[in-house]
């Protein structure tokens, strides 16, 4: 055998040979694009800790929205600013059929009915404590989070959701909530379950955006660390899934991504549900900081870390970088 026998570089010659080997490929029809909404009218607010990333009142999200359609994305992940006289440790607000959720999602869905909605369930921008569930005693409870979260998930489909998008990693939530929707005749709403949700530091710019973290006072934890998965297992992760999937879950989640590539690996190697992973607030503001500095170039860093997800099984990407994506692919 002569050296070098086999020589890889071949296929990286040039820019067509490595297109055609190209194993993943970033296309709009991979992105969900996260979409805060607040009240008012003609509010567009940029959210501190996420450059060039905004809370829209509900007259602008509806645009924000139709844009993103116009652009090729299918998902919209909506998330709401709650007013702080709202806010209770009961979810009060969370089932109110009126809220700013329920009145949002049925205002897209008229304005815009091919974009399909995730709409966010859990507690926290509408919990006066900052937590996914209601707070007893330092304690999050689970069970009784559940029943507001089952009646949260009728209120959303009741108002059009596509499909609902359990964020708050409660057990047995999954298998719940299907049971109430199947009861009030919303077999058709579709469930994506956030099952391999971290208790991540990289969820801080979001917990700004919603103004939605756990507060500081006695008696309340000041993480989601008894909820939310510890960053140093992985098998929990599978087992997260298979509960999620077993109880009804339609699309499964892993998040955040990047920290957790081997997790979505795991997950598509073992599962053949469509899985999704949330490239989260902290993944977006790192990168813009990076970039603001001179020390990253902001769009290969985007397409890169992006193009990770996908190529470690993503199905689909939730990513407030969606719309830029777009633009870099295009
Ligand atoms: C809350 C929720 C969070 C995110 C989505 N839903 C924050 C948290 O769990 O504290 C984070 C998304 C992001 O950081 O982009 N249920």
């Amino acid at each position: 055998m002569e050296f070098p026998d086999t020589r890889p570089r071949r296929l990286r010659q040039n820019a067509s040979i490595r297109a055609l080997v190209q194993e993943n490929w970033l296309t709009p029809n991979d992105l969900l694009a996260p979409v805060f909404v607040m009240e008012g009218k003609g509010l567009k607010e940029e959210i501190s800790s996420m450059p060039n990333y905004f809370r829209f009142s509900l007259d602008l999200a509806v645009k924000e929205v139709k844009e993103l359609y116009s652009m090729g994305i299918k998902g919209v992940m909506l998330f709401v600013k709650v007013a702080d006289e709202l806010k209770d440790n009961a979810g009060t607000e969370a089932i109110n059929p009126l809220g700013l959720m329920q009145t949002a999602i049925t205002e897209i869905k008229n304005a815009c009915p091919e974009m399909l909605i995730f709409s966010d369930v859990a507690m926290d921008p509408y919990s006066s404590l900052g937590h996914d569930g209601i707070v007893q005693d330092g304690k999050i409870l689970n069970d009784d989070t559940c029943e507001i979260l089952g009646e949260m998930a009728i209120t959303h489909a009741e108002a059009g959701a596509d499909f609902i998008a359990p964020s708050d990693m409660m057990d047995g939530r999954i298998g719940f909530i299907r049971e109430v929707l199947d009861e009030e005749g919303y077999e058709d709403t579709g469930i994506l379950a956030y099952s391999a949700k971290y208790a991540s530091c990289f969820y801080g710019p979001f917990r700004d955006a919603l103004d939605s973290a756990p507060v500081d006072v006695k008696n309340v934890p000041t993480d989601k660390k008894t909820y939310q998965m510890n960053p140093g297992n992985s098998r929990v992760a599978l087992q997260e899934m298979e509960l999620d999937i077993s109880e009804g879950a339609d699309i499964i989640m892993v998040k955040p991504a990047l920290s957790y590539l081997d997790i979505i690996s795991i997950a598509k190697q073992n599962f053949n549900t469509p899985i999704a992973a949330y490239q989260v607030s902290g993944e977006y503001s790192m990168i813009h900081a990076a970039a603001q500095k001179g020390w990253l170039d902001y769009d290969s860093t985007v397409l890169e870390t992006t193009l990770s997800i996908k190529r470690a099984g993503a199905d689909m990407i939730a990513t407030y970088f969606a719309k830029d994506i777009i633009r870099m692919i295009g």
